[in-house]
């Protein structure tokens, strides 16, 4: 399992992941990374990536990790069939294209209150201002979850986020553990106040399934609630932040979205695909001995599918690193493949769909400030520490 040379912790990487990518597909399409107390196979090819994230014989399940004395939140996105089944037939109801259409006008409410307030402040932090604001706002909402204290529900979402992630210092890694227990306690406090007042929310409702139906247990009822808040944190704020980061780049193809705003679904799209906020799949390891890459994987050994390279695959897009707005077809896999695929990647699509539209709207002479954005070191959730912006 010798690692070959390419060194993804050199801090290049951070910036610009997809030059490592392409040597890793070229080079070493099976590649080793150690971490923690262990380590993971790493798969960058395009097909690859799709069998990793469909086959069955790769497993979620995170209960049989669990050290003595650690507590297990079981949730969908960390369990297999049939109790994935069952924790996403839950929730899946609030997540329906139908649903999720008609939260559009509120949306563009939430995005014109952003956008008006930044005028009238003479400037812009994308990321702090607009991007990280509008996803929190509405996934908060839809739960039920109280918007006073988002400031410190984000901030516990990025400890955990970013102290699990393959580049996190133990500092990190601290963090991270302190961000679930605070999580754990927030929703245990919370949920015990919305089962005397229930209200018409998602978090009500899985209490109910919790209470009346028996359908889902205490600690999936948090794992639940504590999934559903960190995915609508740590990814649509990033599809925002390197969307528009990626428009900046191309002066050209923002003209061309600007001319023509039929456009705009298939450059959410692209922007998807070019940038992924989600660069690799999230944890699973091999139930069986399976072979991938030709690389033989023993049972227990943890894989992870690389969607950032997917997308960037040339055996999959021509001209792969081309930022093309019209790009079609586009089979990205940014919201990832099979039983696990996004559940909120209808609300994702329409939350950067109507971001983009109002904020290119709002400011015609959109560009980048003195001040250069700074990236987060992580090989998981890519996205903008800061980003300045300039509207002239
Ligand atoms: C799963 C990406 C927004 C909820 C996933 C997966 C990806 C992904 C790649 C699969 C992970 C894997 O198989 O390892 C994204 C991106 C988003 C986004 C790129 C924004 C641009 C959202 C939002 C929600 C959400 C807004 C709503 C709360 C979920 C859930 C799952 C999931 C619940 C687990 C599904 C399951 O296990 O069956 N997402 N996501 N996501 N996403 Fe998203």
């Amino acid at each position: 399992m010798d690692s070959p040379a390419i060194d993804l912790r050199d801090p290049a990487f951070v910036g610009n992941p997809y030059p490592f990518y392409a040597r890793m597909r070229a080079e070493a399409p099976a590649y080793w990374l150690p971490h923690g107390n262990g380590g993971m196979w790493m798969f960058t090819r395009y097909a690859d990536v799709e069998l990793i994230l469909k086959d069955l014989r790769f497993k979620k399940d995170t209960s049989r990790f669990v050290q003595p004395g650690e507590q297990n939140f079981p949730q969908m996105l960390n369990t297999d069939p049939p109790d994935h089944t069952r924790l996403r037939s839950l929730v899946s109801k609030a997540f329906t294209p139908k649903v999720v259409e008609g939260m559009g006008p509120h949306i563009q409410g939430i995005v014109s209150y952003l956008l008006e307030r930044a005028k009238a402040k003479g400037e812009l932090e994308l990321m702090a201002d607009f991007a990280m604001p509008l996803p929190v706002i509405v996934i908060a909402e839809l739960m039920g979850v109280p918007m006073e204290d988002r400031e410190q529900f984000r901030e516990w979402s990025t400890y955990f986020a970013l102290g699990n992630d393959a580049l996190a210092t133990p500092e990190a890694r601290e963090r991270a553990g302190l961000g679930i227990q605070s999580l754990v306690g927030y929703f245990q406090h919370l949920l015990a106040q919305r089962r005397q007042e229930p209200r018409d929310d998602l978090i009500s409702g899985l209490i109910a399934a919790h209470d009346e139906g028996g359908k889902l247990s205490a600690e999936e009822l948090i794992g639940t609630c504590i999934l559903l808040l960190i995915a609508g944190h740590e990814t649509t704020v990033n599809l925002i932040g390197n969307g528009t980061h990626a428009l900046l780049c191309h002066p050209e193809e923002l003209e061309r979205l600007r001319r023509n705003p039929g456009l705009l679904e298939s450059a959410v799209e692209e922007l998807l695909r070019y940038d992924a906020p989600v660069q690799r799949s999230t944890f699973r390891y091999a139930g069986e001995e399976a072979e991938v890459a030709g690389q033989v994987i023993q049972p227990g050994q943890q894989v992870s599918a690389v969607i950032g390279s997917a997308n960037r695959d040339p055996e999959a897009f021509p001209d792969p690193d081309r930022l093309d707005l019209g790009r079609t077809p586009n089979r990205h896999q940014s919201f990832g493949r099979g039983i696990h695929f996004c559940l909120g990647a209808p609300l994702a699509r329409l939350e950067a769909q109507l971001a983009l539209k109002g904020l290119l709207e709002a400011f015609p002479e959109l560009e980048f400030a003195a001040e250069a954005p700074a990236w987060r070191p992580a090989t998981m959730f890519r996205g903008l520490e800061r980003f300045p912006v300039a509207f002239a």
